[in-house]
């Protein structure tokens, strides 16, 4: 079978999924000059990419049956088995670019497997407007082979396109691990934009200020890592005990300000945890050890 278009000798792709993300990798590959077969559930959408140049199927049998290359965006691992029950996977390669869990990986390779797929997991670390674009990171995992066979295709989609490794749950395991610092950190942008609004100043003012204290935060984050990777905790540039001096800080702010502090009472009792354990001394990577402590199921 013919997988390249007539016109040039670039792989055929088919789009699964044409929401935010998936639009976006969709007309990445129209722009590179791909042959893009498109799908999505609600086929307004589809029709949408087709005036920007991909072939629109209604059939989600017909869209796989056309590309060699499978790439789906749906919400979920479910959502995108539930969709693709239909279609043949056999002989076809089949990559996901969902978030979800190292579990839902696992399963969805099995699923794919059992239908013939060559399977890799993915994940895009970026927002929609990102997709193309030289330091856009997409991790993946599974058969190294099947990630070189298309390795120049999906660096279409960012140019920080990443192997992680043969272990199929990886790209879910990292996407996973490393989004987990947004809502934290978002919760606190928006603590403080509580704050300096409730004084009469503009969220916008925190900008600069914030922006500097993320980088300082990545900044400091090699040298926490060598920490946890040496379980040497003993020599801190931040010491635990420092922190929990500042629950006092949260809960009088919050008092006076009348801001809601509540979503830092988790993070307070493990820092009164932590100490009641003997870590005041302590860097404060060592709560990475308390946090390692629950039995995994
Ligand atoms: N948006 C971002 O900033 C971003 C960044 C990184 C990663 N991601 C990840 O990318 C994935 C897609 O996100 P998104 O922002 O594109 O979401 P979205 O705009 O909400 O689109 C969701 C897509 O999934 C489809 N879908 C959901 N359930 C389905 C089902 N049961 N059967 C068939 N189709 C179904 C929707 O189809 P309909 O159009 O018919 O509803 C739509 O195409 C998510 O896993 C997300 O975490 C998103």
């Amino acid at each position: 079978m013919n997988h390249m278009s007539d016109n040039n000798n670039r792989v055929d792709v088919t789009l699964v999924g044409l929401g935010s993300m998936g639009a976006e990798l969709a007309r990445a590959f129209v722009r590179a000059g791909h042959r893009t077969t498109v799908w999505n559930r609600t086929g307004a959408k589809g029709a949408a990419l087709a005036a920007e140049g991909a072939v629109h199927e209604l059939s989600i049998v017909d869209a796989v049956a056309a590309s060699p290359l499978v790439i789906t965006c749906l919400t979920t691992y479910e959502a995108t088995v539930a969709a693709l029950e239909p279609a043949r996977l056999e002989g076809r390669t089949l990559i996901t670019l969902n978030s979800g869990t190292p579990g839902g990986a696992r399963r969805t390779a099995e699923w794919a497997a059992e239908r013939g797929a060559a399977y890799l997991d993915g994940a895009v670390k970026n927002v929609p407007a990102a997709v193309g674009a030289p330091d856009t990171l997409l991790c993946y995992s599974g058969d190294k082979a099947v990630f070189d066979r298309y390795e120049e295709t999906l660096r279409v989609l960012g140019g920080q396109t990443v192997h992680l490794g043969e272990e199929i749950d990886l790209a879910a395991l990292y996407e996973y691990a490393v989004g987990g610092t947004l809502l934290p950190a978002l919760l606190g942008f928006f603590q403080a934009a509580a704050l300096v609004t409730g004084r009469g100043l503009p969220a916008s003012s925190l900008v600069p200020y914030t922006v500097s204290w993320l980088q300082m935060i990545g900044s400091v984050l090699p040298s926490l890592a060598r920490e946890i990777d040496s379980g040497s905790y003993g020599e801190p540039a931040s010491s635990l005990g420092l922190f929990h001096e500042g629950i006092a800080h949260d809960e009088e702010v919050g008092r006076e300000s009348g801001i809601d502090v509540s979503w830092l009472a988790p993070m307070h009792d493990l820092l009164r945890r932590a100490v009641a354990e003997g870590h005041a001394g302590d860097s404060i990577s060592v709560l990475t050890e308390l946090l390692r402590s629950a039995t995994p199921a």
